[in-house]
């Protein structure tokens, strides 16, 4: 697939690995609509245009592709990319909690597919998704946002047997970066998963996996060897969970 002169539609482009999506694809000349909440944050760069929407509800989700389609006509490539997480301990029931982290990272990027399937009938499209490599192995301190990502790494692993043929999905699951994410899960001293990943080279490993219309993208490539050795020697994971859940308590109490 090439991203030559292509209408892009990506979520989550305020920041992080959005907006480093925009900067990587500018040789490409395409037009992109950059969605967020906080677009002003969002440079001034030709052929890309802020579109303010909360995509955590159905009414922001469609409004994007109103726009997109008055805007462009057709949509080529949807990045679902836009997300968050919690760092915590779950102290006591909240369905609101739960139900906020499930519509931004689950329900939104389920129903942006069914929206470009609708729309896009027998047209050829690149639909992909930010998963996350907590969709694949689990850590203590992100249970929620763990449950997320796991929920759509089965939806998308699904679906990959149903699409048409015109339609190619490409599920993404970075590791840690040093984006806003991890401000926003838990503040600033939050301690930091291992491993890390800069988020220039993630973002040039992802869009090199789209152009060859991978269905997945590990753009840290050792990642899928640790998911093998996780799943082979269980308690690998279990001792680095142990270790996980130390910082997590430490980073409770203090
Ligand atoms: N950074 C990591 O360590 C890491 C690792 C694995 C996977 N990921 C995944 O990568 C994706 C991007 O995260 P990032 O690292 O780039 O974090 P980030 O810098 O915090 O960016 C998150 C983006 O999502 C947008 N967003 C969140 N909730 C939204 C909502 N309700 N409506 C519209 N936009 C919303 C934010 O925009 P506004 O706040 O302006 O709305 C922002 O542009 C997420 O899906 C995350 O789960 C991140």
């Amino acid at each position: 697939m090439r991203f030559h002169n292509k209408k892009i539609v990506i979520t989550g482009a305020t920041s992080g690995i959005g907006l480093e999506l925009i900067k990587q694809l500018q040789p490409f000349h395409p037009e992109i609509i950059a969605v967020g909440r906080a677009i002003e944050k969002i440079p001034a760069i030709p052929r890309v245009y802020p579109f303010a929407a909360d995509i955590s509800t159905q009414k922001g989700v469609d409004s994007v592709f109103d726009f997109a389609l008055e805007k462009f006509g057709n949509i080529d490539i949807f990045i679902a990319n836009a997300g968050f997480g919690y760092y915590e301990k779950i102290k006591s029931p909240d369905w609101e909690h739960a139900g906020r982290i499930f519509s931004t990272n689950v329900l939104s990027p389920i129903f942006g597919l069914e929206k470009m399937l609708e729309i896009c009938k027998e047209r050829e499209f690149t639909y992909a998704v930010t998963d996350s490599g907590l969709g694949r192995v689990y850590m203590p301190g992100y249970a929620l946002y763990c449950g997320t990502k796991y929920a759509l790494h089965g939806f998308v692993s699904s679906m990959q047997y149903e699409l048409p043929a015109n339609a190619h999905l490409c599920t993404i699951y970075p590791v840690a970066m040093e984006t806003e994410f991890f401000n926003r899960a838990g503040g600033k001293k939050m301690p930091r998963p291992f491993p890390t990943q800069k988020v220039t080279t993630a973002v040039r490993n992802m869009l090199k996996d789209l152009q060859k219309e991978k269905q997945s993208s590990y753009p840290y490539r050792p990642l899928r060897f640790l998911i093998w050795l996780s799943n082979v020697f269980p308690f690998l994971l279990k001792t680095n969970n142990r270790m996980e859940t130390k910082k997590l308590n430490k980073f409770i109490d203090d």
